[in-house]
């Protein structure tokens, strides 16, 4: 009796999917062919970091509070502010005093979903994100012990780590797991972007335009053959040949930084002397023709997450779209999937529209919590 009736339920559902056009499923594409767009799946959890509403409410102060950070002045929130999409509003972040940042401030929005982070997917669970973001020297700097103990001195984290984690004082680990939880309640919601209800059936939700855009996007655009599944993204490597940002010429501690990236992360000495730019995926393989690659961001929320690229460089969407009609930049070990589209002025605009339509109707925020105070504990 179960096994039909299961087989009957997974075929209503596969038919509902399919009728809409699009099927729902994991979030990347496991072979070859690009994984159809859908709404999210439900945000995966780790066995070890299980989701609770205390644990949630532990990490989002954690995440606001500047005492996870060197000189305690600078908080996630001070680069992921959700009053700016979640990131910092501008090209490339600004850094922990003293220095400055070299990649633009990604969106925390969805970042739940990905399997790899940061531009060039250099870590692989949001819980090792947040260590390597609070210690990184461009970041927040911060000593992981010196955090911890000031963590043991704030009498409302100490009874709150307890709850949480059962531990007499707080470890800087959970701190990481907190915020991680944190995180994965920072997504779209199916029902408030238009595009995710269009796929679940409502005839209304996407204008003739944006459908007109969602077919250029599938087909004659290309775009799916890496914004693919419903995160909207391979999680794949490519290079588009973006722009080299001027600030790097401009700003000394940009330079600074860029070099220190290039030392820092092993390249060898000719290419430190000549590379002028983000390297991006070839830090971790050095190959060559790995140089210039990025992973493939997702195109939810965009709407609020301006300027875009790994440096920033383009401050519109339209800037974006137009970069893509002229086939990407012109750096050698560009993408060969990228050519000149002789996008219409109309066709544009659908593109647009399209791309609108994967947004939230309301920029998705949380009030900034009220942070305990410290106290002298014994
Ligand atoms: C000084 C600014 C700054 C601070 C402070 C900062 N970040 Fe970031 N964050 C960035 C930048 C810039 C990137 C992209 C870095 C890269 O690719 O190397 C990033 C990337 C991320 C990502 C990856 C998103 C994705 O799509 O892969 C997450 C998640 C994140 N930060 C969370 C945090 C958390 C949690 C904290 C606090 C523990 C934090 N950040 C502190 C600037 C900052
Ligand atoms: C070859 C794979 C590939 C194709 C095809 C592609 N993209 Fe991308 N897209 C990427 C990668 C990789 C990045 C990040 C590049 C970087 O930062 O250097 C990106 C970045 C973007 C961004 C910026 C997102 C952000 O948060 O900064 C937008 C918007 C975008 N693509 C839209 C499109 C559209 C629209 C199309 C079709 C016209 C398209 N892409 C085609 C791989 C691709």
């Amino acid at each position: 009796m179960r096994q039909p009736r299961r087989a009957i339920v997974i075929t209503l559902v596969l038919g509902l999917a399919l009728g809409a056009g699009l099927l729902v499923g994991t979030v990347t594409a496991q072979s070859g062919k690009p994984l159809a767009l859908g709404p999210l799946p439900p945000v995966p959890v780790p066995r070890d970091n299980p989701m609770s509403s205390e644990k949630v409410e532990l990490g989002r102060m954690l995440f606001f509070d500047p005492r996870l950070s060197g000189d305690a002045s600078t908080s996630c929130a001070s680069c992921h502010d959700p009053q700016k999409g979640w990131g910092d509003g501008g090209d490339v972040s600004r850094g922990y005093p003293g220095t400055q940042h070299w990649r633009n401030s990604q969106t925390v929005l969805n970042a739940a979903h990905y399997t790899k982070l940061f531009w060039a997917g250099e870590v692989t669970s949001l819980e090792g994100q947040a260590v390597a973001a609070a210690t990184g020297n461009v970041a927040g700097n911060g000593d992981p012990m010196m955090m911890e103990e000031r963590l043991r001195q704030i009498p409302e984290y100490v009874r709150r780590f307890k709850a949480v984690f059962g531990t007499e004082r707080p470890l800087i680990g959970d701190a990481w797991k907190a915020i991680a939880t944190f995180e994965r309640t920072v997504v779209s919601k199916a029902e408030n972007v238009p595009f995710d209800r269009h796929v679940k059936g409502d005839a209304r939700a996407l204008s003739d335009d944006a459908r007109r855009g969602l077919a250029l996007f599938s087909a004659k655009a290309g775009c799916i053959q890496c914004h693919s599944g419903p995160l909207l993204s391979d999680e794949s490597y490519h290079s588009l040949g973006v722009p080299k940002s001027p600030v790097f010429e401009e700003d000394p501690l940009r330079q600074i930084t860029l070099r220190y990236q290039h030392v820092s992360r092993g390249v060898p000495e000719p290419v430190y002397r000549t590379a002028d730019r983000d390297l991006g995926l070839y830090y971790t393989t050095k190959r060559d023709e790995d140089r210039g690659k990025f992973r493939t961001p997702t195109l939810r929320e965009l709407k609020y997450t301006a300027p875009y690229m790994h440096n920033g460089v383009f401050f519109t969407l339209e800037e974006v779209i137009d970069f893509y009609d002229q086939g990407g930049g012109n750096e050698p070990g560009k993408s060969p999937l990228l050519k000149p589209l002789k996008l219409t002025v109309q066709e544009k605009k659908d593109l647009l529209v399209f791309l609108l339509s994967l947004s939230s109707d309301q920029p998705i925020t949380v009030p900034a919590p009220r942070l305990p105070d410290y106290a002298v504990l014994k």
